[in-house]
């Protein structure tokens, strides 16, 4: 899923987010050790059980950019996501591209996502907002009262070839406050994410949620 920004304009949206952090939420110090950001979007789905176990296993904080409908259908996951300890963003109810909704269509995407997100979790409120597609414009810019999060690598993982693929492109791609995009509704991903964790690990990388990257940004 490709941003239809042009590149220049993602260094401003980095800045503006850095600049719409809430107060630094408790994780490791970016500045003295190498951290990224995992992020898995459009879920919860069938292997997101899965993906939290395997997480688990390398005690690796994630965020994960939910799809509304997709919470109200598996309240139990997003429970677990932020029972052990992964943030939770919102990507809006229905997965439909923004610009050209209507404004009150757009604030109904977001406050339906939250309300079903807060009802699973007994009221945990999404602090991001991750546009679908990440297709934004300065019209939604001013009606969404969110910074949106976007990422600086994408995986590609939906449209790779194979789960090597993904292990490679992140390996070759990632580095200290790397942002990194992965939709956990693929099998590719699923099977690639065991040695991308244990690849950052062996690189002296900590896995931080996108709130603690952002909050330790200089
Ligand atoms: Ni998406």
């Amino acid at each position: 899923m490709r941003i239809r920004l042009p590149r220049f304009l993602l260094p401003l949206f980095i800045l503006f987010i850095a600049g719409c952090a809430a107060p630094p939420p408790p994780g490791p110090d970016c500045s003295a050790t190498p951290c990224v950001a995992l992020t898995i979007d459009d879920g919860p789905n069938r292997n997101t059980a899965q993906v939290l176990d395997i997480l688990a296993a390398y005690n690796a904080k994630a965020t994960f950019f939910v799809v509304g409908s997709r919470v109200e259908a598996a309240p139990e996951l997003v429970a677990r996501m932020v029972a052990e300890g992964h943030e939770v963003g919102n990507h809006s109810w229905s997965h439909i591209p923004f610009p050209r909704l209507p404004e009150a269509q757009i604030l109904a995407e977001l406050e339906n996502t939250n309300a079903a997100v807060s009802a699973a979790t007994e009221g945990y409120t999404p602090q991001l907002f991750r546009p679908p597609y990440g297709s934004y414009s300065p019209r939604v810019a001013a009606i969404v009262p969110y910074a949106p999060v976007l990422w600086t690598i994408d995986t590609g993982d939906w449209e790779a070839a194979g789960y090597q693929e993904i292990v490679r492109h992140v390996r070759q791609k990632s580095g200290p406050g790397s942002v990194i995009l992965m939709h956990g509704f693929t099998r590719k991903t699923v099977r690639a994410l065991p040695e991308i964790l244990q690849n950052l690990v062996d690189r002296g990388f900590t896995f931080v949620t996108v709130s603690q990257l952002l909050a330790r940004r200089p």
